[in-house]
């Protein structure tokens, strides 16, 4: 049985599922008295993720279930390109990657038009039209992945996803995108000349946030796989939110935005997190940003028919 978490990262979280679905298959021999099957456990990221610290993992999980993990292996590559031979893989997870976009809204880019407009006024002008361009990446890539995925799962192969998205197709009125206060936050950094303008404006955060009813619609009209549970939660709801204090938070959302952002302004991450930290301090901290982002986790389990 072959089974790969795409998108893993390097840190602690590396090999959680990877090691929950070896657990699950275990158990589940156990339980129906089967002999487990030989497993293949394969990760992937991006080329420049810290492959390093994820193969020593690796050897580790294999020798500590040297029974059935019998292979292990990276897979480096983007995941809206072919990761593994036809009809070869089992399960396919990701966890909390594919709100990340292949790339900025073509449509936006092309003709120079901002994402997030410092101005007010002729933000909220361009508001759906930003909306939609964002919308369309997500659904082309989105397409792309299901499509990629069901040429490499065998028949009956299933996926287990899970993504940032939006609580619901109603949009509050002040709701912009998953990444608007990071951008509100740019904004302010580019008032201060601390970033320039015409660098700000060719600014594209290549996430997208879908509703649950987006996402279901993508599914079904792709047409391969069958949704077998799909659930909408705020991992929010249970924290006790008095922990998370605006210092806390601005680190949070640095460690979320960083790459990308120093991948265009450079080094601005310690003003990202100050001018986040006072604005959090000054509207509510937690409270305030839930209220304004209504952010929620997608996961969805999909069989391939
Ligand atoms: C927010 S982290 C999530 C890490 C881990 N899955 C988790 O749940 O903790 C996103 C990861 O997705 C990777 N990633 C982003 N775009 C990707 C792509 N097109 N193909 C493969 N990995 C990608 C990033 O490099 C990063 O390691």
């Amino acid at each position: 049985m072959v089974i790969a978490d795409l998108g893993c990262s390097s840190g602690p979280n590396a090999l959680t599922l990877v090691s929950t679905a070896v657990e699950a298959i275990m158990s589940h021999s156990l339980q129906f008295q089967h002999p487990p099957p030989e497993v293949s456990v394969l990760l992937n990221d991006l080329p420049h993720n810290d492959f390093n610290m994820v193969v020593k993992s690796l050897v580790t999980l294999r020798q500590s279930n040297n029974k059935f993990v019998l292979v292990t292996g990276v897979t480096p590559g983007s995941f809206y390109e072919r990761l593994f031979t036809s009809d070869s893989m089992h399960l396919i997870c990701s966890s909390n990657n594919l709100h990340l976009l292949s790339k900025a809204p073509e449509d936006l880019s092309r003709n120079h038009i901002p994402a997030y407009d410092t101005d007010e006024h002729a933000r909220h002008e361009r508001l759906r039209m930003v909306r939609k361009a964002y919308a369309r990446q997500f659904r082309k890539d989105f397409t792309l992945f299901l499509k990629l995925r069901d040429k490499e799962l065998v028949p009956g192969g299933r996926m287990v996803l899970s993504l940032v998205g939006r609580c619901s197709d109603v949009i509050a009125s002040n709701f912009f995108h998953i990444w608007e206060t990071a951008a509100q936050i740019l904004g302010v950094i580019a008032s201060k000349g601390v970033i320039a303008k015409e660098k700000f404006d060719s600014f594209y955060i290549p996430m997208y946030g879908p509703s649950a009813e987006e996402l279901k619609e993508i599914i079904e009209e792709q047409g391969s796989f069958s949704i077998r549970d799909m659930r909408v939660y705020d991992p929010r709801a249970d924290m006790d939110r008095a922990l998370f204090t605006p210092s806390w938070l601005a680190k949070q959302k640095g460690a979320i935005f960083e790459p990308i952002i120093v991948e265009h302004f450079g080094a601005v991450m310690d003003e990202f997190e100050r001018v986040t930290e006072r604005r959090l301090s000054l509207e509510g901290g937690m409270q305030g940003d839930h209220a304004r982002t209504s952010r929620a986790v997608l996961a969805v389990s999909l069989a391939k028919a």
